[in-house]
């Protein structure tokens, strides 16, 4: 009835709406769907809260006089504010169903209008890609628009979180945005990402590359390092969106989200200490201690399958967000090498900028040796780990398990590194050398006399194990603060966040450093 004296007009707004809704018509949703894929607005949908949505720029069409390039309503992608969980987002959506949801001028300002929205109001950044890159038919304009988007991009790093999704073709321009943002989910089998598609590589280089092997999610998620997360399905990757959101704060003002832990901060793992295996050289998964001192025993790894010597990911731990790195001994004996530190520097700049603290644990024989690490510049990546924590002012806890040798002892949050408690169990081995290597080096002498040089060898290591391989010369220095029983090691951790969580401190004024890229 209240539509009696403009009737028209309103039809009218009605009629545009459903155009617009419609993206590319009845037929290229029903070539979507065949795909496997949803559409852009069914992916929104899933991903917000019931009828928090608001769209805007739903009525930009193209300005381009190409005639090959049909006009429709929202040219290619759609954007809008809503709600995650009761949690306020920007977001934008391409949708492939409009010329290959490819960016051209006008897709590009809705964009960057929408990333100047997210940044001003202090809210997370959420990019659904489904899009073959650049508009063709709008030339420069299209660069233009993306020259606009990774501008916006870096002045959002470090301000609000900002969370990508790959749900189908991301292709040249395409790519560079999400490589920007913190964190890239790829669909398995759906989001592929690449500079230059299969047909230009076999031009150019004729080499028979598939589109899994070039860009897929298996490629990204452990060969390239691009993605951090792969979802088994569209779904599974809103639901993972959702679940990384609960663990980071809306900006970097924010404190990070404290949740109710039913799990006793004071309980104690008297089985701790049976993960580590008597022999140091035997392998055993550091996720079992990671998931034993988590609260509920929940862990969200990031980068589950690049760099697996590593581990990084968020826990609650008395229901208060940590970012978590540690060695994991699984995987190249836990030594660091270019990609583990490349992995865990980024984390632990994404803890930084957002408040969360670091737990770090520690069991690592080094840096891996060898001439593949050196040509390919473990000096110049491993370094990033020593200045990702050197420049992170959170409060980080490490506690060492078992070995911490050399350079990665100082590396992985060791106390000069500005980290605030520092502990060991009693298990911990801290030398600038392993046993073994140690010897052949002080007693080089020693062994080549010796008649029986395996014995020998055998002895001496076991004597410098025994005087040097332990927590307490570095406890004696208070380079470590405390030997803890590994059954306490949740109580400890725990209380020391408390202690630390309203600490303050600063690096001195500058433009910005200069990390070894
Ligand atoms: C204009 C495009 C387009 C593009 C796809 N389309 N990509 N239109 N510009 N970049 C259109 C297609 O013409 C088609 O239109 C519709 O989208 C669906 O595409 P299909 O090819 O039918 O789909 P599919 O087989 O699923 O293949 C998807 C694709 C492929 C893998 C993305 O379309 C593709 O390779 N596109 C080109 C990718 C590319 O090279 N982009 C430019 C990168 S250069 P119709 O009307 O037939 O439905 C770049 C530079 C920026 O981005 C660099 C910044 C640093």
């Amino acid at each position: 009835m209240h539509f009696y004296m403009h009737d028209e007009k309103i039809k009218r707004l009605y009629h545009l709406k459903k155009l617009a809704e419609g993206g590319g018509g009845a037929e290229k949703v029903e070539a979507q769907h065949s795909k496997g894929k949803l559409t852009a607005r069914e992916r929104i949908d899933i991903l917000l809260d019931a009828n928090t949505f608001v769209e805007i720029d739903k009525y930009v069409t193209s300005r381009s006089e190409d005639t090959n390039e049909k006009k429709y309503y929202g040219d290619g992608v759609v954007t809008g504010f809503g709600f995650v969980n009761g949690r306020r987002v920007f977001l934008y959506a391409y949708d492939f169903t409009i010329l290959g949801g490819s960016l051209g001028e006008m897709a590009g300002r809705k964009v960057s209008k929408l990333m100047d929205h997210a940044l001003k109001s202090g809210a997370p950044l959420i990019g659904i890609i489904d899009s073959g890159g650049a508009r063709i038919q709008e030339g420069v304009m299209s660069l233009d628009g993306y020259g606009d988007i990774f501008f916006r991009n870096t002045m959002a790093s470090g301000v609000i979180p900002q969370i990508t999704a790959s749900m189908g073709p991301c292709a040249g321009g395409a790519v560079y945005s999400p490589a920007m943002t913190d964190f890239v989910i790829m669909v398995e089998n759906v989001g592929q990402m690449f500079v230059t598609g299969p047909e230009v590589v076999k031009e150019v280089l004729s080499q028979d590359v598939s589109f899994e092997e070039l860009g897929g999610a298996r490629t990204h998620a452990s060969k390239s390092g691009v993605a951090h997360f792969v979802a088994k399905n569209e779904y599974d990757c809103i639901d993972k969106i959702k679940t990384l959101l609960s663990y980071i704060p809306q900006n970097n003002a924010e404190e990070v989200p404290l949740f109710e832990t039913t799990d006793d901060v004071n309980r104690i793992d008297p089985n701790l200490v049976n993960i580590l295996p008597e022999n140091p050289y035997e392998q055993y998964d550091m996720k079992q201690i990671i998931k034993s001192i988590a609260d509920s025993g929940e862990f969200i790894e990031v980068h589950e399958l690049f760099a697996e010597n590593i581990i990084v990911g968020f826990a609650r731990m008395g229901g208060r967000s940590v970012g978590i790195v540690a060695n994991q001994p699984m995987y190249l004996a836990g030594a660091l090498d270019i990609n583990s530190s490349c992995k865990a520097a980024r984390f632990i700049r994404f803890c930084d900028s957002f408040n969360i603290p670091i737990v770090t644990l520690v069991d690592t024989p080094g840096y891996l040796p060898g001439a593949d690490q050196e040509s390919n510049g473990i000096i110049r990546h491993g370094s990033k780990l020593l200045f990702a924590y050197c420049e992170a002012t959170i409060p980080k806890i490490t506690c060492i398990v078992g070995k911490a040798y050399g350079g990665a002892y100082i590396a992985m949050g060791s106390k000069n590194l500005g980290t605030d408690l520092n502990c060991a169990w009693p298990t911990a081995e801290i030398a600038v050398l392993g046993p073994e290597a140690a010897i052949t080096i002080i007693h080089r002498r020693d062994l080549k006399q010796s008649p029986d040089a395996v014995t020998t060898k055998k002895k001496l290591a076991k004597e410098f194990r025994d005087k040097f391989a332990n927590p307490y010369i570095a406890a004696e220095k208070g380079i470590i603060d405390a030997v803890v029983d590994p059954a306490e090691t949740r109580p400890m951790i725990i209380h020391s966040l408390d202690a630390f969580a309203n600490k303050k401190d600063s690096r001195p004024l500058r433009k910005h450093g200069n990390i070894n890229l």
